[in-house]
């Protein structure tokens, strides 16, 4: 009887679980189908980690205190390259898909432009060497702009592959890999590895590339209320503008022209750019995208420079720019003490000029213990004050409260999730 009983049992559960059940679209796009329902957002034990390596204070307790969650999508929470970075090869659909389960409310892809002007999410318009698998493809590597050379006595082994190099087509069958090369191989196999130690070829398996036209139709295919921020890369010496007649203005104009083609309503779009006539030819030629343009700073990274990069952000401000976003060094200092991380003079200034602020990239440095003695940029203007994990909120902290900066970009977007939820912070577009 105890059996016929339990099997009553588990085929009435059988037939709850065939009817729950989320049904996938078959193999040929990889992107399952999710109700969205039945769409849980999963942090993992990584801001567990943190919390509990923390120092006992307040902090601590409210970030403790919420454990249970409830956790959701936020804005607040920027994808780095996809948002899954830390592990899973950048700007694929895998570490898209890896951030938007994180809770990631923007995913970014950095747009690239191809030898027949298709545009493609790379982080750097020649960094085919190191995240993809091409020099593998003997008939895509003799495209390279420099060909693989192997290591020697005397010299490292070299190449260097854009993707104007290669066609859309050809680039969206390559392989993405997490970004790493051994300057000291002697074959472009042995080339592939190389990845800093604390991140992983677990799932180099082949990930995904992505158009920038099959990014927006998969970050808007994703369940919950899901924004891009595309960057647009200013091309490195190698490729100079105008490439093959076509202009840095009309690559801005394609660029932003794709999400119209979409039919993407502009307040779900943050364009960025550290090329300041990128972000004017938005404000003025399409001024609904152009009022969310994301200004990249990275003019303060010369000392010499520091105290113009501050001096200008009024003029920014005054100029049409709404958000300005630096890296987290420009944000913190250290205060008289050697110890205490304050807001620096840059917060001060942009958060009087009215500017918001973005900040990257957060999870990009690897365990804190490290990051003086490797001279870490993210944290070079707090290096004497930062020593281990737990410390990860609070300087988030300081970045969340006390400047009040709109959304953190993160290679593992959990890790900002869990403390924009639990501070229940609003990112751009205030949700
Ligand atoms: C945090 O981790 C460091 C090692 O990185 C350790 O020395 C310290 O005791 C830990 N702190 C807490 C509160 O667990
Ligand atoms: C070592 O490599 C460099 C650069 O590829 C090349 O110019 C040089 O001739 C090589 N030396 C030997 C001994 O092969
Ligand atoms: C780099 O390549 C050299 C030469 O093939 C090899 O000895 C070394 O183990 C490689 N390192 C990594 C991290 O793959
Ligand atoms: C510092 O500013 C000067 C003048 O604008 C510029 O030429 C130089 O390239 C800047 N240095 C860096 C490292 O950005
Ligand atoms: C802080 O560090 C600076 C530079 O290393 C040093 O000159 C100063 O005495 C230190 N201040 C304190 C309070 O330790």
């Amino acid at each position: 009887m105890r059996t016929t009983i339990s099997t009553i049992a588990l085929t009435a559960l059988l037939v709850e679980l065939a009817v729950a059940a989320p049904t996938y679209s078959g193999h040929t796009d990889r992107i399952p189908y999710t109700a969205k329902d039945d769409y849980y957002i999963s942090l993992g034990p990584r801001p567990y980690y943190i919390i509990q390596n923390m120092t006992d204070g307040p902090l601590k307790q409210k970030l403790e205190s919420c454990e249970n969650g409830p956790f959701g999508i936020t804005t607040w929470s920027i994808g780095h390259r996809g948002g899954g970075t830390l592990m899973i090869p950048e700007e694929s659909v895998e570490s898209t898909m890896a951030g938007a389960r994180m809770g990631a409310g923007i995913l970014e892809c950095d747009t690239a432009l191809t030898s027949d002007l298709g545009l493609v999410c790379r982080h750097s318009i020649c960094d085919l060497h190191t995240t993809t698998d091409i020099l593998l493809r003997p008939e895509l590597a003799a495209k390279c702009h420099t060909p693989f050379s192997p290591a020697n006595a005397t010299h490292a082994a070299t190449a260097l592959c854009c993707t104007t190099d290669i066609t859309k087509d050809e680039f969206m069958s390559l392989c993405s890999k997490m970004d790493g090369s051994n300057s000291s191989a002697t074959t472009p196999a042995a080339y592939q590895h190389g990845v800093p130690f604390f991140r992983t070829e677990l799932y180099d398996t082949c990930a995904q590339p992505m158009s920038l036209d099959s990014y927006i139709d998969l970050v808007d295919s994703l369940p919950g209320y899901r924004n891009f921020t595309p960057e647009l890369k200013t091309p490195p010496s190698q490729v100079p503008m105008p490439f093959k007649g076509y202009t840095q203005a009309q690559y801005a104009r394609d660029f932003m022209q794709t999400f119209i083609n979409h039919g993407i309503d502009p307040s779900r779009v943050w364009p960025q750019s550290f090329t300041p006539a990128d972000v004017y030819l938005w404000l003025n030629e399409y001024p609904a995208f152009g009022k969310q343009a994301v200004f990249l700073d990275e003019d303060g990274d010369d000392p010499a420079n520091w105290t113009t990069a501050v001096n200008r952000l009024p003029a920014l401000k005054a100029s049409g720019v709404n958000i300005i976003s630096p890296p987290i060094n420009y944000l913190l200092a250290v205060a008289a003490d050697n110890k205490t991380i304050v807001p620096s003079d840059y917060a001060i200034t942009a958060k009087n000029a009215g500017l918001d602020i973005i900040a990257w990239s957060f999870e990009r440095s690897g365990p804190l213990t490290r990051v003086k003695a490797d001279d870490d940029y993210y944290y070079t203007s707090i290096a004497d004050a930062v020593h281990y994990d737990g410390q990860l909120y609070e300087v988030l902290d300081i970045m969340g409260r006390d400047i009040g900066i709109k959304g953190m970009f993160a290679d593992w977007s959990a890790t900002v999730t869990y403390y924009a939820n639990c501070m229940d912070l609003k990112g751009p577009g205030n949700n």
